[in-house]
């Protein structure tokens, strides 16, 4: 419950502006705002939105002082625990609690009986370029899986939307590993009905036709690991561009299609494929990491510490903790090495001892150490933000539902500072 606890006051051109504040349930303050322009002619200026609570939420809290992340209330590093389950933690984003036992098995029988793409949805599929980048084709497929879907157009009751999370959840990971097995010009591996999430979408990656894809627990459990860590993250970019498209009531698959392309971005999903990237360049150029440390300091350089840094957290990301751990639990447990990964360790220990980050409060995200995994299970640099994407699925449908059914919802329109020309005349090209 977000309590009207207070009220704070604005002093402008004499005149004394009383405002409420509302308290969250963690301590949070927060002035309302929203009668400011209407009654005094006032807009407030925050350009990235860093300043601005744009919703109620109950579905996942930070504090970003002290690097706390909860799902639901639970603590993030309660999913870090042998047989993590995605999908539990998928309905508990959208429905808001953990699901019993019944619930869970009708939503992973949904699950299955989703997996494969409608036939004309795979023939759009097919006329893709097969270089394309993932995430458009990604984007592409969510968008059109409205034109197959029309029955969830309109979603205005809870067991309806269920059957739409079914289908996008399920329909993503095919998607997923059809992308990767046509652009290695392998022959598409369909779904297999008797595996779970995880393991069904190894087997879609790298089962071969009569040679199925052992799927060993570990990776299974990284696999399931990863999608947690990744699966809600509240009013993140992707998170918000999936909000502002759903208040004009536009539909699930429009609105996730465009936090696909929000995700996209190096400066949000898309930075663990620039971490892989910064990472093997440092290995094969040579390079010292104390170097690339000295670079990312330069701001006359462009290059940047992927993988550092945060809005949120000016503490160590909890995502990052946990994936740090899991590549070294991973890895013993595979009895292999990455150099990658002593790369990474090498460069966190400067930087968190180096007064540059440490004064800017600058410490790994969860795109720090996630790469490292995905490379070890064998998936390509260029699907890394695709398995970002099928891990936020659901925080995206629970951010979608939220925003959809809110009480008094509007269309989310901000205003602007306009600093443009004055009013000033058209002239003729002859003239210019
Ligand atoms: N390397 C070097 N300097 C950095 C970095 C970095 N990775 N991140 C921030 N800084 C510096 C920045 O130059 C600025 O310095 P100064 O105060 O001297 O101008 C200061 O730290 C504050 O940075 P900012 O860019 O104003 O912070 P922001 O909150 O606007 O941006 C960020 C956050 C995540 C975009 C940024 O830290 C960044 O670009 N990091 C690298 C990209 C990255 O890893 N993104 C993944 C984010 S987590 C997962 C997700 O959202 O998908």
């Amino acid at each position: 419950m977000t309590d009207l606890s207070d009220s704070a006051k604005l002093l402008i051109d004499d005149k004394e502006i009383n405002l409420d504040v509302y308290t969250g349930v963690e301590g949070e303050r927060s002035i309302d705002i929203t009668s400011l322009y209407k009654d005094h002619g006032l807009t407030t200026y925050d350009p990235s939105l860093g300043n601005t609570a744009i919703c109620r939420s109950s579905i996942t809290y930070i504090d970003g002082e002290r690097g706390v992340l909860r799902y639901r209330g639970i603590p993030i590093e309660q999913f870090d625990r042998p047989c993590p389950n995605f999908i539990e933690v998928a309905w508990a984003l959208i429905f808001g609690r953990l699901p019993d036992e019944e619930e869970l098995e009708q939503f992973r029988e949904m699950l299955t009986e989703n997996e494969l793409l409608h036939e004309g949805l795979k023939n759009q599929f097919m006329t893709l370029p097969v270089d394309a980048p993932p995430m458009a084709i990604l984007s592409a497929m969510i968008s059109m899986m409205a034109c197959y879907h029309k029955e969830f157009l309109l979603l205005e009751d809870e067991k309806i939307l269920m059957g739409a999370a079914a289908r996008l959840i399920s329909k993503v990971r095919t998607i997923a590993a059809f992308t990767y097995r046509r652009a290695a010009g392998l022959p598409f591996i369909y779904p297999h009905p008797g595996l779970r999430y995880c393991a069904n979408f190894l087997h879609m990656m790298f089962s071969l036709p009569y040679r199925q894809f052992e799927v060993s627990e570990e990776m299974e459990d990284a696999l399931n690991l990863l999608l947690i860590l990744h699966a809600d993250h509240e009013q993140n970019c992707s998170a918000s561009a999936v909000r502002v498209v759903c208040s004009a009531q536009a539909n699930l698959f429009a609105s996730c299609s465009a936090g696909v392309n929000a995700l996209w971005g190096p400066l949000h999903g898309g930075a663990n494929v620039k971490v892989m990237e910064m990472l093997d360049g440092i290995y094969r150029g040579g390079y010292k990491p104390e170097e690339c440390i000295e670079a990312a300091k330069d701001h006359n350089n462009p290059f940047r510490l992927f993988g550092f840094g945060h809005r949120v957290y000016r503490n160590y990301d909890p995502r990052a903790k946990i994936l740090k751990t899991a590549c070294d639990r991973l890895f013993a447990k595979m009895k292999k090495a990455d150099p990658l990964l002593d790369i990474a360790r090498k460069l966190e220990e400067l930087a968190l001892k180096d007064p540059y980050f440490v004064d800017r409060k600058l410490y790994p995200n969860v795109d720090f150490y996630s790469g490292i995994l995905f490379r070890a299970m064998g998936i390509p640099t260029n699907m890394f933000t695709v398995m970002f994407a099928m891990g936020r699925l659901p925080g995206w449908i629970a951010q979608w539902k939220e925003q959809h059914f809110a009480d008094g919802a509007k269309i989310i329109r901000p205003r602007q500072l306009y600093v443009g020309n004055p009013k000033s005349n058209y002239l003729e090209m002859e003239k210019r």
